[in-house]
């Protein structure tokens, strides 16, 4: 990971993000550009933690000063 950070708590019910920096992976599907990925409802994050529209997580993952 980047020498950036962010807190890996889902906004949605608190599970740990994967963080899935991979282009591509078969189980992401062919769209996937790389980011967080939760598995327990499926919110996805770009690599700089801002969820996408219509997942389950209603925010960002925080990211610390
Ligand atoms: S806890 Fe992450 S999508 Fe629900």
């Amino acid at each position: 990971m980047a020498e950036d950070t962010v807190v890996g708590i889902c906004t949605h019910f608190g599970c740990v993000p994967d963080y899935r920096p991979d282009i591509v992976p078969t189980d992401l599907g062919s769209a996937w550009p790389g980011g967080f990925f939760c598995p327990c409802h499926g919110s996805r994050y770009d690599l700089s933690a801002r969820v996408y529209k219509k997942m389950p997580a209603p925010l960002n993952l925080p990211v610390p000063r």
